[in-house]
């Protein structure tokens, strides 16, 4: 891809364009090993070498980021008055990032902070039906009963029942009448997880998504904390 030489600059966070266009005038950067002092020449990403004081500044054209998403942050990609998941992202070089999906503010886990629409788009479509796992605790005991009315699908207030889910009880805790499960979805529909065990007389008092189709949540990212995915790791 051909663009200009200030916004590749931009692109990749070394400045605003006004910025990126100074640095050029003032022969800051270099293509190829030579000076470039027109900020509107055309550089071909992946493949012309832009330097910046001697440093080299590869362009990516997408970046992929998995996010341990911390309770208490709004999953948007820009708020005038909150700190949101892109936000956290500190090593972020492109400003065109956004979470795929909404976590709600209080649910943790797996977030996928990108600016490849296409793949968001591959994710979070209805009808490509891909699995989205949670770990919760919830309030009441959950009983083979409701792993079954979770197969057939149940009501929760909308047109439609849900798709049949998953439901894996892990533990039962009798005394404090609290139950632990993972549960499979293959929607992605609003409170879908707190609706459903509103269905069943219970309530989510923990929830965190851990795996969304093949990906899964890196058990050493703790709350807020991220790392930097590659292309090939998603394609897998
Ligand atoms: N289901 C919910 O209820 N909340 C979430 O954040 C995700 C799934």
């Amino acid at each position: 891809m051909k663009i200009r030489l200030d916004k590749y600059l931009a692109d990749m966070g070394v400045g605003t364009r006004t910025e990126t266009r100074r640095m050029v005038s003032k022969g800051q950067v270099r293509v190829n090993g030579a000076a470039v002092l027109k900020a509107e020449q055309k550089v071909e990403t992946g493949h012309d070498e832009v330097s910046v004081n001697g440093v080299f500044v590869p362009y990516e054209e997408f970046e992929y980021y998995m996010l341990n998403k911390p309770a208490g942050i709004i999953s948007a990609s820009g708020d005038k008055r909150e700190k949101t998941v892109v936000d956290l992202i500190e090593s972020r070089r492109r400003k065109d990032l956004f979470p795929v999906g909404r976590l709600d503010r209080d649910t943790e886990g797996l977030l996928l902070i990108t600016n490849d629409g296409a793949l968001s788009h591959r994710l979070l479509s209805p009808r490509k039906h891909v699995d989205k796992v949670y770990y919760a605790r919830v309030r009441g005991i959950v009983t083979a009963d409701d792993v079954r009315r979770f197969e057939e699908g149940v009501d929760i207030g909308d047109e439609k029942h849900t798709l049949p889910a998953r439901l894996v009880i892990q533990s039962n805790d009798e005394s404090n009448m609290e139950s632990e499960i993972t549960l499979t979805i293959r929607e992605g529909r609003f409170h879908q997880v707190k609706r459903m065990f509103q269905a069943v007389g219970k309530e989510v008092v923990y929830l965190k998504r851990i795996q969304m189709g093949s990906l899964v949540l890196d058990s050493t990212l703790r709350p807020g904390e991220y790392k930097k995915l590659d292309r090939k790791e998603l394609e897998e």
